[in-house]
């Protein structure tokens, strides 16, 4: 079945850069300081980052004295930002599915994904190529969006909200559904793959994983009071991230 590879369309790829380009977004705000959070220590050691996008956190893994990085992505539009902005003698950038990474060479000390994992249908397969391409102890490290998200398809409004249309709660249907969900964000027909809390950890466990930390990130205090809309997170979190280690 052919990828999707959404980010190389022109309007989608304006509207996700105007986004990211923004300092309170949700990456700045929860899913960056909980993805580094959960990094060990990078010295000297090798990392392959599936579906980098720009490259940021691969600049980043160098900063925090990894030895080797590889990023790769299906998008040429996201790699050509990478390699101007983000190039490193110790960063390889390369145009290749995640799907397909027993294409790419040697083994890594950590594997990590970033928000990427929601565009890919068989998790189960790239969860075994992941197991292969580890060291011995090796970590997999992983954020996507939080399952509750992923069941939404865009059929029905999100949330219900009062007369005052203040969001009340977050209308879930379909959850143990799971499979393609199509939505819109600046383009119609953006697909998604939904899966379970439950077949997400078990996937992990079934591969040789051990599960050492999961975050759902919330709003603290602070953010709060500069950002109040973030207060919707104690509806619904937006993301999962999953630390785990090659058992
Ligand atoms: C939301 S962006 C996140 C980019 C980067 N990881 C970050 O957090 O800044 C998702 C990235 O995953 C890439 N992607 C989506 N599906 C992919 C696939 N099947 N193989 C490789 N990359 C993919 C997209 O092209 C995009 O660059």
């Amino acid at each position: 079945m052919a990828k999707q590879n959404i980010f190389d369309n022109e309007t989608f790829f304006e509207g996700y850069k105007t986004i990211r380009d923004k300092e309170g977004n949700a990456n700045n705000l929860f899913e960056i300081p909980a993805l580094f959070s959960l990094l060990p220590d990078l010295k000297g050691k090798s990392v392959l980052d599936l579906g980098c996008g720009f490259g940021e956190h691969c600049v980043e893994f160098v900063n925090k004295g990894a030895s080797k990085v590889v990023g790769i992505d299906i998008s040429e539009k996201m790699l050509e930002v990478a390699k101007k902005e983000n190039s490193n003698p110790a960063i390889t950038y390369m145009l290749l599915p995640i799907e397909d990474i027993e294409k790419v060479e040697g083994k890594f000390d950590l594997v990590i994904s970033s928000l990427a994992f929601h565009y890919v249908e068989d998790f189960d397969g790239v969860v075994k190529k992941i197991y292969d391409k580890l060291n011995e102890g090796g970590r997999f490290i992983f954020s996507q969006e939080n399952p509750i998200n992923t069941t939404y398809s865009g059929e029905r409004p999100r949330w219900t909200r009062d007369e005052n249309g203040k969001k009340i709660y977050v209308n879930l249907a379909n959850y143990a559904r799971e499979g393609e969900r199509e939505s819109e964000w600046f383009v119609e027909g953006i697909k998604k793959y939904h899966r379970m809390f439950s077949t997400i950890v078990n996937t992990l466990a079934e591969n040789g994983f051990i599960i050492e930390k999961m975050i759902e990130p919330i709003p603290t205090d602070e953010i709060l009071e500069k950002f109040p809309d973030q207060d919707d997170l104690f509806h619904k979190p937006d993301f999962l991230l999953v630390k785990s280690k090659k058992n």
